[in-house]
């Protein structure tokens, strides 16, 4: 079965086909030609995810699914969330969006944070379903590890004693968001 997953990053598409296996045929949107930029202009990860995910299917009549990801900290009342990629400004970057995120949380002891993933999936039928995947942690004091992205040097997952920044990739996507939220996606599609 072919699948459009509405995403152009290699690193996701990897592995989310290694999740979904040899049955699905996971295209990305370079694969159907969509040069289109789909603004992310939801306040909400469930917004965002369906935004994409419409837009592949009302035009290119595909089953599609798409996911938007964030961090979550708890003495922030859940920022940056949605605007986790844009927290330190639009021309901002990882390094940046982590050291306005430390220097955040500076004077707190509260340092409980969580990563959420939400993938949208819209079959052929345009029924839309939902799935989610979240991992809880804490936000270190300082930046550890060099692997990954974003803002996995800060990140220590609970019940371990090092950062998603110093995990292997694949000891990461075994517990990841967006692994556990994927995971569920592809137990729905073979029900
Ligand atoms: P996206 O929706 O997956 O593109 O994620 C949006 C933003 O959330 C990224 O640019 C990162 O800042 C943050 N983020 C999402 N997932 C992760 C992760 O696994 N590690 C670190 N940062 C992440």
């Amino acid at each position: 079965m072919e699948i459009v997953f509405a995403t152009n990053n290699q690193h996701k598409l990897t592995e989310v086909r290694a999740i979904l296996g040899k049955e699905y045929t996971v295209l990305s949107l370079h694969d159907i030609h969509c040069t289109v930029e789909i603004d992310e202009t939801s306040e909400t990860f469930e917004g965002n995810a369906w935004l994409k995910a419409d837009y592949i299917h009302k035009n290119f009549g595909l089953p599609c699914f798409s996911d938007d990801s964030g961090l979550e900290v708890e003495m922030l009342n859940n920022a940056p969330g949605v605007y986790s990629a844009r927290y330190a400004g639009e021309q901002g970057s990882h390094t940046k969006n982590m050291d306005k995120l430390l220097t955040a949380l500076q004077f707190h002891s509260n340092r409980k944070a969580r990563f959420r993933t939400v993938v949208c999936y819209l079959n052929k039928a345009s029924e839309i379903n939902y799935f989610n995947g979240v991992i809880h942690g804490v936000i270190t004091r300082e930046k550890k590890g060099s692997g990954g992205f974003g803002y996995d040097p800060v990140f220590l997952p609970d019940g371990y004693n090092i950062t998603f920044a110093e995990m292997t990739p694949e000891a990461k996507n075994k517990i990841s968001h967006r692994a556990m939220a994927v995971n569920e996606l592809s137990r729905f599609l073979r029900l």
